[in-house]
């Protein structure tokens, strides 16, 4: 239920603890927010949060001296981070932390949706018990191919992305068990792991489908009224972002910006990109594909 989920959101920008408050609440969310680090702390020592949303540059205390405290002090809450310089450079010190994945500024109301159901969706997937019950899911020879890859791998600096790169080969996806024996075999927090899958977009977490359909949910394509185009996609398919139809021709994936903002609003469908779709021509275009086969 989304009214038990209980996130703090930080920033030193009224604004976007407002604009969160009004989003996350709508879906049932439960929110408070903090101003700062300092006040964050606080809060955190009075109550526990599921996840914290934190901006990294804030006076006094600082996102990355927030997230350093929380691994240590509230290693269960997940941490998402907020940021209006998601360059890799930043990312990557959030992501050696452990966050689980970020939103850039500024965003739109699908992408923050979008990030905590998907930081929800990991957490809960992540338990123990569950875990186990996924392992069974694949067949034995895959799993010791992948061990195999993974220990080959062991003790050498740099090789979580390779990795993940052949277990995606292997497995055709990273699904949260396989994330977590790459996270036990190279010594990797899993946060970490997770947090590298979900920065990358050729890293999918899901199984996909012959022909993978990206609608990207940028300010400039929601803008334009990309979520009306996603909607009908939705519909016709009768799938969700993350799923992939029943006979398995297509997967559906969101994204926050494909580059292409001024041909707005985008899809990509395998390596097409198509431009000013609308949802009166976006069926059109994707049943074009229904009778070719995957593209490489
Ligand atoms: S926002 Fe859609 S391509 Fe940039």
């Amino acid at each position: 239920m989304a009214d038990d989920i209980k996130i703090l959101v930080v920033d030193d920008e009224p604004v976007v603890i407002k604009s969160c408050k009004r989003i996350l609440e709508a879906e049932g969310y439960n929110i408070d927010g903090a101003s700062g680090g300092r006040e964050a702390i606080i809060a955190m020592e009075q109550k526990p949060y599921d996840f914290v949303i934190t901006d990294l540059k804030m006076p006094e205390v600082d996102g990355i001296t927030l997230i350093k405290w929380i691994k240590k002090s509230r290693p269960d809450t997940g941490v998402l981070i907020i940021t209006g310089y998601p360059s890799q450079e930043t990312i990557k010190d959030a992501l050696e932390l452990g966050i689980i994945d970020y939103v850039p500024k500024p965003f739109t109301p699908v992408v923050l949706m979008d990030v905590v159901a998907r930081a929800i969706e990991w957490k809960q997937r992540t338990l123990p018990a569950e875990a186990k019950k996924k392992e069974e899911e694949f067949p034995p020879s895959m799993m010791a191919e992948l061990d195999r890859m993974i220990s080959s791998y062991k003790d050498k600096p740099g090789s979580l992305i390779p990795v993940l790169q052949r277990a995606q080969e292997i497995v055709g996806y990273l699904p949260p068990i396989v994330q977590k024996r790459i996270s036990r075999g190279l010594n990797i927090p899993a946060a970490e792991v997770h947090g590298v899958v979900s920065f990358y977009s050729f890293f999918t977490m899901k199984p996909r489908g012959d022909h993978i359909i990206k609608v990207c949910l940028g300010t400039a394509c929601y803008v334009k009224g990309i979520e009306e185009v996603l909607e009908k996609i939705k519909e016709n398919l009768h799938i969700g972002v993350g799923e992939i139809t029943e006979d398995r021709k297509f997967s559906l994936e969101a994204v926050r910006c494909l580059g292409a903002c001024g041909l707005a609003p985008v899809m990509v469908v395998d390596h097409d990109t198509h431009s000013a779709v609308t949802p009166k021509k976006v069926m059109q275009i994707i049943d074009e594909y229904k009778t070719v086969g995957a593209k490489a």
